[in-house]
């Protein structure tokens, strides 16, 4: 049910660089990390990038808006002088950068679609296509064999942006992001035939873990930053978590 690892860097490289750039991925690889949550967003002119913002203003100079700008006026934008000066001119990536660096590195990735605002499907449509047909040796390989760990899982808290991933690219696994589990998450989960369920740690409990796992599914936290609560969970029967801290919380954590 969870053939992917299970301690994974948040956002590129959590704390240790500015989260969504390629210096997270190289920071997280120089603690071992080979496995990386991400998200990614549209540009204007239809183009995934790796944001999280649908704004400016925080992690590149506002103001203006992702689904606003071109890609390129994106990726000449500086994402790295708001975490610490030797990080100043770190651009925005492509998501295709970020599937080059990460095939390159041997590095599995979580990718979560982000969509700004009205762009649900067409965020996850993209995200899927681009996903799979960068993916479509591995795809056929894990097909043959049974064994997905090399194929990327999408990720969402858009069912919108998710079923259209399931419609663009069904070949490509999708896990359902919920920071609280509803009552109703199984049927939702089995429409967007998700193998995963993704949740906020700080609003799961033992039991709805041992529901979750008892149905099949999958079982990923976010984002766990206290090594005693990520023991913790790991013994309720949770697959993998991601965590800001790749410097305390390593690959092979236990
Ligand atoms: O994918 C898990 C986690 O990244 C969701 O929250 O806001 O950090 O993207 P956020
Ligand atoms: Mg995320």
């Amino acid at each position: 049910m969870w053939p992917y690892p299970k301690i994974v860097a948040h956002r590129g490289g959590g704390i240790l660089a500015p989260e969504n750039t390629v210096a997270g991925l190289r920071a997280g690889l120089a603690y071992g990390f080979r496995a990386v949550e991400f998200d990614v967003m549209l540009s204007k002119d239809g183009i995934g990038m790796v944001m999280h913002d649908p704004d400016f203003g925080r992690t590149v100079a506002g103001p203006g808006a992702v689904a606003r700008t071109l890609a390129r006026d994106l990726a000449a934008m500086d994402a790295g002088s708001w975490h610490s000066a030797p990080f100043k001119g770190e651009p925005v990536p492509y998501y295709t950068q970020f599937i080059d660096y990460c095939k390159q590195q041997g590095i599995w990735m979580n990718v979560e679609i982000k969509p700004a605002e009205g762009f649900e499907a067409a965020t996850g449509a993209w995200v899927a296509r681009v996903t799979r047909d960068a993916y479509a040796d591995e795809i056929a390989a894990s097909k043959a064999d049974g064994n997905f760990a090399r194929v990327p899982l999408l990720s969402s808290f858009s069912f919108e942006a998710l079923a259209a991933a399931r419609d663009s690219a069904p070949e490509v696994p999708r896990a359902y992001l919920l920071d609280r589990i509803p009552a109703d998450w199984q049927q939702q989960a089995r429409a967007l035939q998700a193998v995963s369920i993704n949740t906020n740690h700080k609003h799961l409990t033992r039991e709805l873990a041992a529901t979750i796992k008892a149905a099949g599914y999958g079982l990923f936290c976010y984002t766990v930053n206290d090594p005693d609560r990520a023991r913790e969970i790991l013994l309720w029967g949770v697959d993998g978590f991601c965590t800001d801290r790749v410097d305390l919380i390593g690959p092979a954590f236990t």
